[in-house]
């Protein structure tokens, strides 16, 4: 069971006294102490300048209630998204060249081009390949015994799913995902990532991202790498273009990260939040039938995403505080997830819940999570498999987190998990 200590506030208790850019709140996950005050005492909240938000671009709005993460999501016109979801911003070569740095009308025709990569066809196939994968991956870390859940079993089919949607060959998977999750960290200025190191990952990507949409372009095949290559982009005045190069740079790197390292903390968190609540556990062994349900408590429990932020473009209220044009506010979502305004006693885990109206995917509106069905498919395949071959599974160890910082909207994720798999 993972706990969290009382809320690091110093000689002063006022929860605004909080800096949630301290990396000391995320090593065992989220701070919900910490959540539940700011939604009590200061759900509209300036997060005060300290160091950590100086390397951030300074302070920032934190929305920690569900209805307000609703509201700003749903509102484009004021809350606007070209700076891009994390704190760090975008440079401006890259504003408006992907969906998450992008508003109406670009983002709309940019989405509507995606959406069709997702073809019925190969919806219809998703979940046969799930499976196929998924039970190759529970098979084979039951031959091991003792693995790392997080990379070899949570990680692998996200990773496989969106590579086949994607149409990236089999044996170039553990590169390029491996090179995606260093330039998307490297950022991140704790991190310390050595600049030419991450300028030789993202060199590497890119020319990846390019030989594949060449081959793409000499054999074209049912995939989302063909399409976006071959893809013909309407413009205002009813002409077409395709794709600009930079453009496809960023969709590859956004669908390798969004597709892969998301799904894979739900699962995790899934997993360990299931041992932590056997009676659950044994209800959803005994009612396959709760599995729909289980899905959505595990992604509303876990919340992979820590925020997305969204730049003021005219000055505005929320909840009566002024916010002026100019300024950033972020969208707590394990925060929302967990607000009782809207849930029943949101700190218990709970399959058979019906008040599941979580925002883990974002809080609707046009940038709601385009992977959100396919995230969903592939956490309930995964646990479907475990159910039906795993008899039982012991944590062997300490969990490890990855803690990257606000730089990153995923700033806090669950990186190993050693455990000891036995069939039934
Ligand atoms: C449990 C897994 C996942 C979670 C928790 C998650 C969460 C999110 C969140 C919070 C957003 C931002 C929504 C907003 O700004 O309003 C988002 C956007 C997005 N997600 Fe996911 N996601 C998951 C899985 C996936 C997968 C599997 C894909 C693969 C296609 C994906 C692709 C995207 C894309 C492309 C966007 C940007 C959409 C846009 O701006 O129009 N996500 N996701």
């Amino acid at each position: 069971m993972i706990r969290h200590g009382p809320p690091r506030m110093g000689q002063d208790d006022r929860v605004t006294a909080v800096d949630l850019t301290d990396p000391g709140l995320y090593r065992t996950g989220f701070p919900h102490p910490v959540f539940d005050r700011l939604r009590a005492e200061a759900p509209v909240w300036r997060h005060p300048d300290t160091p950590g938000t100086d390397a951030l671009g300074g302070s920032f709005w934190v929305l920690s209630r569900h209805t307000d993460v609703q509201a700003v999501s749903r509102d484009p016109q004021t809350f606007s998204s070209l700076d891009g979801p994390a704190l760090l911003g975008t440079s401006p070569e890259r504003q408006s060249r992907m969906l998450v740095t992008m508003d109406p009308p670009d983002h709309v025709r940019m989405r509507r081009l995606i959406s069709a990569g997702f073809t019925p066809r190969m919806t219809a196939r998703l979940e046969e390949q799930a499976r196929e994968w998924a039970v190759a991956i529970v098979e084979g870390a039951l031959a091991r015994g003792d693995v790392d859940f997080v990379e070899e079993v949570a990680y692998q089919l996200p990773m496989h799913m969106i590579a086949d949607i994607m149409g990236i060959p089999v044996a170039d998977r553990p590169r390029i995902f491996e090179l995606a999750a260093t330039v998307i960290t490297a950022p991140d200025p704790r991190l310390g990532v050595d600049t030419s190191a991450a300028l030789d990952a993202q060199v590497e990507l890119y020319t990846y991202a390019h030989e594949l949409g060449a081959e793409k372009r000499r054999c074209p095949a049912d995939d989302v790498w063909t399409t976006l290559t071959e893809a013909a982009v309407e413009q205002p005045d009813g002409t077409t273009t395709s794709l600009e190069e930079i453009e496809l740079d960023l969709f590859f790197l956004l669908l390798t990260l969004a597709g892969s390292e998301t799904t894979r903390s739900a699962i995790t968190g899934g997993l360990v939040a299931l041992l932590d609540h056997p009676d659950q556990l044994a209800r959803l062994a005994a009612e396959p039938a709760l599995m729909s349900g289980a899905v959505d408590e595990i992604v509303r429990w876990t919340s992979p995403v820590t925020y997305f932020r969204r730049t003021v473009t005219a000055d505005t209220e929320i909840d009566g505080v002024r916010i002026p044009a100019g300024d950033r506010v972020t969208l707590w979502y394990p925060s929302a997830n967990r607000d009782d305004a809207v849930f029943t006693d949101p700190h218990r885990f709970d399959i058979t819940r019906t008040d599941s109206a979580h925002v883990a995917f974002g809080g609707g509106g046009l940038h709601y999570c385009l992977g959100a069905n396919l995230a969903k498919r592939e956490i309930r395949v995964m646990f479907e498999e475990i159910l039906a071959r795993v008899g039982s599974i012991e944590i062997t160890g300490e969990a490890e987190w990855s803690v990257q910082g606000l730089g990153n909207p995923i700033t806090t994720f669950c990186s190993h998990l050693p455990v000891r798999l036995s069939p039934r």
